[in-house]
């Protein structure tokens, strides 16, 4: 470390020390010799130096009380402080570098000695800056990198997850919207402390992306059930059923390729049970009530309140009073009632999402962070 840009405070009420440290350092740094801690504030207000070298015993304020003062300061805090202790000091060597000194020169002190530590010193904090920067630089690249794969996949999903959408002729926007209709009743579940046993297990931005999977397994659903403008029959509806395994199936096809597991367990479990009804009468596996797991029960309510709004190939739209009425009807049978009670506290937050068209486009992507 040499050349005089480097800035060296030397702190010292003893005007030869101060005169003596400044002969010495001015070959190589840019000293500022200062006689009080008073000044010494003074001129910190305009200037960071790389080191300061710091007397103990001053009048008014000593080196320990400048040594508390500037670890108080976030902008202070980090210049290194050398200590110059009289050899009459005991204890102060230590008590000094429990407050934070680097070091501590005897004085009086030699000058190469002097010379040879700063050196040292100014060498070591420049090592740490490094490094600190490096560490920085290395953290705020993972966490681009994350975002950027996090946003891929997400993408990626939200297309695969809209393909599948538009083959059942929806008119766009339920993955979007079921999203934040599962967002609705989760704030509010955690507002009223309920199902915090899965709640607390649950990140979020895992659980919402991977709810857009919920009908994946729709892809091998035959367009004919799939648009048929009328009733299915029993044998079709047989077949309509199997899209929530055929789910689990391409969700398990992609969890042996990869080690993301809690995502693809999330989706897994919308894909399953988002069909399952709380009196038993759902489908695959007529689960009832709490068998259901908390994401099918959820994935039900958002998922029925958003078809019955939706235009399809075999109905219209109905009213936010025609749905909100069947929505009510289904508790504790089709759906849990707590969850319906949350529904209907945030019954206007749906209308919203609802009457949103921004959620109609195709390529809106919901990313949470
Ligand atoms: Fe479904």
């Amino acid at each position: 470390m040499s050349g005089k840009r480097v800035k060296v405070m030397l702190v010292d009420d003893n005007m030869t020390t101060l005169l003596m440290g400044k002969n010495t350092l001015q070959p190589y740094y840019e000293v500022y010799p200062i006689p009080s801690a008073q000044k010494l504030f003074e001129i910190l207000d305009n200037v960071t130096p790389e080191m300061i070298l710091l007397d103990v015993e001053m009048p008014e304020m000593n080196g320990y009380e400048v040594m508390r003062k500037l670890k108080q300061d976030l902008r202070l805090a980090d210049i290194p402080v050398i200590f110059l202790t009289s050899q009459n000091d005991e204890g102060s060597e230590l008590k000094g570098l429990s407050l934070g000194a680097i070091d501590y020169v005897s004085k009086p002190f030699s000058p190469p000695l002097l010379l040879k530590r700063i050196e040292n010193h100014l060498l070591m904090a420049s090592q740490k800056k490094e490094l600190k920067n490096y560490n920085d630089n290395l953290q705020e690249m993972v966490r681009y990198k994350t975002a950027e794969v996090v946003d891929l996949k997400n993408v990626v999903l939200t297309t695969l997850s809209e393909l599948v959408e538009f083959r059942d002729g929806a008119t766009g926007g339920h993955i979007s919207r079921t999203q934040e209709y599962l967002s609705l009743l989760v704030a509010q579940l955690a507002e009223k402390n309920l199902y915090q046993e899965d709640l607390l297990f649950w990140d979020l931005n895992i659980v919402f992306p991977s709810s857009q999977l919920h009908d994946v397994g729709k892809i091998a659903i035959s367009d004919v059930i799939l648009n048929k403008p009328g009733k299915l029959t029993a044998e079709e509806f047989e077949e309509m059923k199997k899209h929530t395994l055929y789910g689990v199936e391409a969700i398990e096809r992609i969890e042996r390729r990869t080690k993301e597991h809690d995502f693809l367990k999330h989706a897994k479990l919308f894909a399953l049970s988002h069909h399952e009804k709380w009196n038993g009468t759902g489908y695959p596996k007529g689960l009832k009530e709490m068998e259901i797991p908390l994401q099918g029960r959820l994935m039900a309510l958002a998922d029925v309140y958003d078809a019955l709004l939706s235009e399809r190939p075999y109905k219209k739209p109905f009213t936010r009073e025609e749905t909100e009425h069947i929505i009510l009807e289904g508790r504790g049978t089709h759906f849990d009632p707590a969850l319906v009670d949350v529904f209907f506290e945030m019954s206007d937050a749906f209308a919203t999402v609802a009457s949103n068209k921004e959620y109609d486009t195709p390529t809106r992507v919901t990313t949470k962070r």
